[in-house]
């Protein structure tokens, strides 16, 4: 009879810990909109929000903009986060920005290892996982992207690439700074291509990076860990696509640069 009463306890407590996982919808909006443009960008969005909080928001425009956006979100439940950062504190490191830069204009979140930057601008895995360590010590948040290419994923490599890059990239991070990390699988070849992953072929590999989170951390840890999708999400696919089990919300790149746009996806949760 306890042992009964222990388990359904278990069971439920479990199932909350699911529910609890709250959406999390963020924009990219990468090289684009100076500062005016950033701030009628961020209007539109916070007009249309409303007081509806079912899911965080979050703006990541590009560094120019981080300080004036900051001053029209505060009051908001919509969050500021940066596009990058180095891993030194400062220094010379001619046209770096550090952690403490960021949190200092406003910035809870950085956006760390997005593929532009591992393909355009070689960053490896190792330079990724030193600025994971560096974002958690100084209690930014981050959104730490991994993806696999369209050769790997024909290939058949997809879940290979995805646990290298999920593996190194988290290297010495705890499991109390990975409370502070959300992952952001990111297929290269649905970014910015108008190809989405389908619903099923994003949800196969969400619940192989929660199993992953598992096996190296705990099932805690995986219950909890928020897995973003990344990769031409819009309008028209992010209910089904943020129905999925495993997708807890959605890295939006292209869809964000337009408040409407980016509206229809937050209010698709
Ligand atoms: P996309 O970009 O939505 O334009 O494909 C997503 C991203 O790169 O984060």
């Amino acid at each position: 009879m306890f042992v009964n009463l222990v388990m359904e306890f278990r069971k439920f407590n479990f199932n909350l810990e699911v529910k609890m996982r709250k959406k999390v919808i963020a924009g990219n909006w990468k090289m684009n909109n100076d500062i005016n443009e950033s701030q009628n960008l961020v209007s539109g969005i916070i007009n249309g929000l409303g007081n509806d909080d079912k899911c965080d928001v979050i703006v990541c425009p590009p560094f120019t903009s981080l300080n004036d956006v900051n001053s029209l979100i505060k009051e908001t439940q919509v969050k500021l986060g940066a596009q990058n950062m180095y891993f030194e504190e400062s220094g010379a490191y001619t046209g770096e920005i550090s952690a403490n830069m960021l949190k200092a204009v406003g910035c809870e979140y950085v956006i760390l290892g997005h593929s532009e930057r591992r393909t355009i601008f070689n960053e490896i895995d190792e330079t990724i996982n030193k600025k994971i360590i560096k974002a958690t010590e100084s209690v930014l948040k981050v959104i730490f992207c991994i993806g696999e290419t369209l050769s790997q994923r024909e290939k058949g490599t997809t879940n290979d690439v995805v646990r290298l890059q999920l593996i190194k990239g988290l290297q010495d991070v705890s499991e109390v700074d990975l409370k502070n990390i959300i992952i952001a699988y990111e297929p290269v070849w649905a970014i910015g291509t108008g190809k989405t992953a389908t619903p099923e072929q994003a949800q196969d590999v969400h619940s192989f990076i929660r199993n992953l989170i598992k096996e190296n951390y705990s099932s805690e840890a995986a219950e909890g860990i928020i897995i973003q999708y990344g990769g031409s999400v819009n309008p028209d696919n992010a209910a089904e696509l943020l129905s999925q089990k495993d997708i807890d919300g959605a890295l939006v790149g292209g869809a964000c640069l337009k408040a409407d746009s980016f509206l229809s996806i937050i209010a698709s949760v």
